[in-house]
């Protein structure tokens, strides 16, 4: 049997606590100092410290992590990985004081990537996204969602879709797939708004016959959807065997988490104008409150209640949003650094709200999600002292190395490009 053994590693990193992991707990890591991980066939067998030396065979592989820690691969629960073209156009506007919801209404933001992803054939999707992907792993993300949503019409909706099941098969980064064909109101449904909630509705039967998405998002914001359209999607969405995950709550409270907590969302995000009753409501739940801390700092806007939603007793996860309008960053580790400065969490909760609880709210935490015997390898080294430096010296790419399923496929902050799937 193959194997591998990760060795001299200072410090290795872990909530292992059930997930949702919630209020004190999601402080609460265990650590391995001086440690190593054995590995067979992709399995995480033995976290141990001291010597390793009977568990080498001739099909062992060693890989030295010289003093690097170690923490589970990163896993990025809300991006909108699929979309072409940019929006720098819209750059000049925006920091002159446009709002992003005035652009939108202008027929810019999300409607002018629609006109880009329209225009874009699937290869040219497919390499742009392909690029995105590359330099997530390189910030060491293992696992991510991704969303369609700005094709806001079956026929471009499906094309992403389609991308997206393609990059899954072919780089290492596990996908997980969210079809947000509310994403906003296309401009010919000015005039309209019940038939497009409608066709979305009918187009959920296709997506779901073809096996094309997981998930169904809907972005429920003042002049994008309100409480009542969104619940008319999503409990479709529902019937119909998906599972959900909402935008809500970023500029105004209009009812959009109500409506998800009473679907039982797997997450809401954002989350900036959440009320302090709903906060409340949702600690009963298992749904996770999914922030975006990098969308506040690119919009300059307020940032999540972190504090008020851990301290209440509400699961917490952070994800980069990456998206073209409000996010265009695949640097999650700046997420999560942003988490700990702006949000005000602690290094070790920003830890478990980017493994264990995104686990969970991608139904994943069986096998990731922490470094647990019989979980997957999916690891990551950072050049790093301890934790807090991680979340601390920011701005920059902390990782050194990263396996998914036990194979390294970023060594020493390159693509593992040769030969993709062996330690060489
Ligand atoms: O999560 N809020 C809606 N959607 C994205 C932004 C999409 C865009 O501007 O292209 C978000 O921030
Ligand atoms: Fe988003």
């Amino acid at each position: 049997m193959k194997s591998l053994i990760i060795y001299n590693i200072k410090t290795l990193y872990t909530n292992n606590h059930q997930p949702p992991v919630k209020g004190e707990l999601m402080k609460d890591l265990v650590t391995f100092n001086d440690c190593y991980i054995f590995i067979e066939e992709g399995i995480i067998k033995k976290i141990g410290t001291g010597d390793y030396h009977n568990l080498i065979n001739d099909n062992t592989k060693l890989y030295n992590a010289e003093q690097a820690i170690a923490i589970p691969g990163l896993i990025d629960s809300h991006t909108h990985l699929v979309f072409g073209g940019s929006r720098e156009h819209e750059f000049s506007k925006k920091i002159s004081g446009v709002d992003y919801l005035d652009i939108l209404k202008q027929g810019g933001g999300i409607l002018s990537t629609v006109k880009q992803t329209k225009q874009a054939s699937f290869e040219e999707l497919y390499l742009q996204a392909k690029k995105t992907l590359d330099e997530m792993l390189l910030f060491g993300v293992t696992t991510i969602e991704a969303k369609s949503g700005y094709g806001l019409e079956l026929q471009t909706e499906i094309k992403t879709l389609q991308v997206l099941k393609q990059l899954n098969e072919d780089q290492p980064i596990d996908i997980h797939i969210t079809y947000l064909g509310a994403h906003a109101l296309p401009v010919e449904y000015k005039n309209r708004r019940n038939e497009f909630i409608d066709k979305v509705i009918e187009d959920l039967l296709i997506i779901k016959k073809e096996g094309l998405a997981e998930y169904v998002d809907v972005f429920c914001e003042t002049g994008v959807f309100d409480a009542k359209e969104t619940k008319k999607i999503l409990k479709a969405a529902k019937l119909l065997g998906f599972k959900l995950r909402v935008h809500t709550d970023e500029i105004d409270s209009i009812g959009g988490t109500q409506v998800a907590l009473n679907l039982e969302a797997k997450t809401v995000d954002h989350l900036m104008a959440i009320t302090d009753k709903d906060i409340k409501e949702m600690a009963k739940t298992d749904t996770i409150a999914n922030l975006l801390p990098s969308t506040s700092f690119f919009l300059n806007k307020s940032y999540a209640p972190a504090r008020k939603l851990i301290d209440s007793g509400v699961a917490v996860s952070v994800s980069s949003d990456y998206n073209p309008g409000s996010t265009p960053s695949e640097n999650y580790q700046l997420t999560l650094q942003i988490s700990g400065n702006k949000l005000r969490m602690l290094p070790s909760e920003v830890l478990t709200a980017a493994t264990i609880n995104p686990a969970f709210s991608l139904d994943i935490d069986k096998n990731k999600g922490s470094l647990e015997e019989g979980k997957d390898a999916d690891i990551v080294l950072l050049n790093c002292k301890n934790l807090d430096y991680f979340i601390y010296h920011y701005g920059i790419n902390h990782t050194k190395s990263v396996f998914k399923k036990g194979k390294l496929v970023v060594k020493d902050r390159n693509l593992v490009k040769e030969k993709p799937y062996e330690i060489s």
